[in-house]
């Protein structure tokens, strides 16, 4: 057991898997796409489904660190870059649905919906943020910025997961369940990250 959880035998069995399992929506969505299953309106299957994986990702992103926090598992900080770029992919596979299936790659209507409709504004405010994180997720961006502007530039995670819980509830019009226990996740954990950070200030202070 001990052996599994080593670092080294986390990078060359348990990442691989991950990262396979990480690939189970797409493929689901590929799969059912090819046999013509996606329901009387594949566009808004694609763009819900492909929607809910990237919040989903978001949300896995963020629980990482608190989870290391409560268990003591430092490895778990090794699946943050990938499932924040897992949340990066289906969220360009969410936007290019939108933008070429709902658009037809047309700026002026895109950027319309941009402007008047609020749940758009949020979602496309959610997915421009992320570009800068996902472009700058390697260790040659981390060493080029330095580690305090490099993890001061990643705190927009938090705005990218208070965005993406507001598109999401904007959008949903009656039944706002879901909406709200992904809200309630993500209030969870960035208040546990506010409350270590301010107590981990007042104890240096004194
Ligand atoms: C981080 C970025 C984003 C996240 C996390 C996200 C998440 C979601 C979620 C969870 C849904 C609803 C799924 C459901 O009802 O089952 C949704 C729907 C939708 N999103 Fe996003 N979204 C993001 C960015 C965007 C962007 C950039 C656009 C377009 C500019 C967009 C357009 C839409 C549309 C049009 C729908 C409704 C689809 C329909 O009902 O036909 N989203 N999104």
């Amino acid at each position: 057991m001990v052996i599994l959880f080593s670092p080294a035998s986390i990078r060359r069995y348990v990442k691989p898997a991950v990262f396979v399992a990480a690939l189970g929506p797409f493929t689901w969505l590929v799969y059912n796409a090819f046999f013509g299953d996606l329901g009387v309106n594949p566009v808004e299957t694609i763009t819900n489904y492909t929607g809910i994986w990237t919040l989903r990702f978001i949300v896995l992103t963020l629980a990482l660190t608190p989870l290391r926090w409560l268990t003591g598992f430092n490895p778990l900080a090794l699946f943050r870059r990938m499932f924040g770029l897992f949340a990066f992919f289906y969220g360009t596979l969410h936007f290019m649905t939108y933008f070429i299936l709902d658009h037809s790659l047309e700026f002026s209507g895109l950027w319309d919906d941009v402007v008047k409709r609020p749940y758009i504004t949020a979602g496309f405010t959610a997915f421009v943020l992320m570009v800068p994180l996902a472009f700058t997720s390697t260790q040659g961006w981390i060493r080029r910025l330095g580690g305090k502007r490099w993890a001061l530039l990643h705190r927009l995670i938090y705005v990218i997961a208070l965005a993406a819980a507001l598109h999401y509830f904007w959008k949903v019009k009656l039944d706002t369940t879901n909406p709200l226990y992904y809200a309630a996740v993500i209030a969870v954990l960035l208040t546990a990250r506010a409350v270590r950070t301010l107590s981990r200030r007042q104890r240096s202070a004194a």
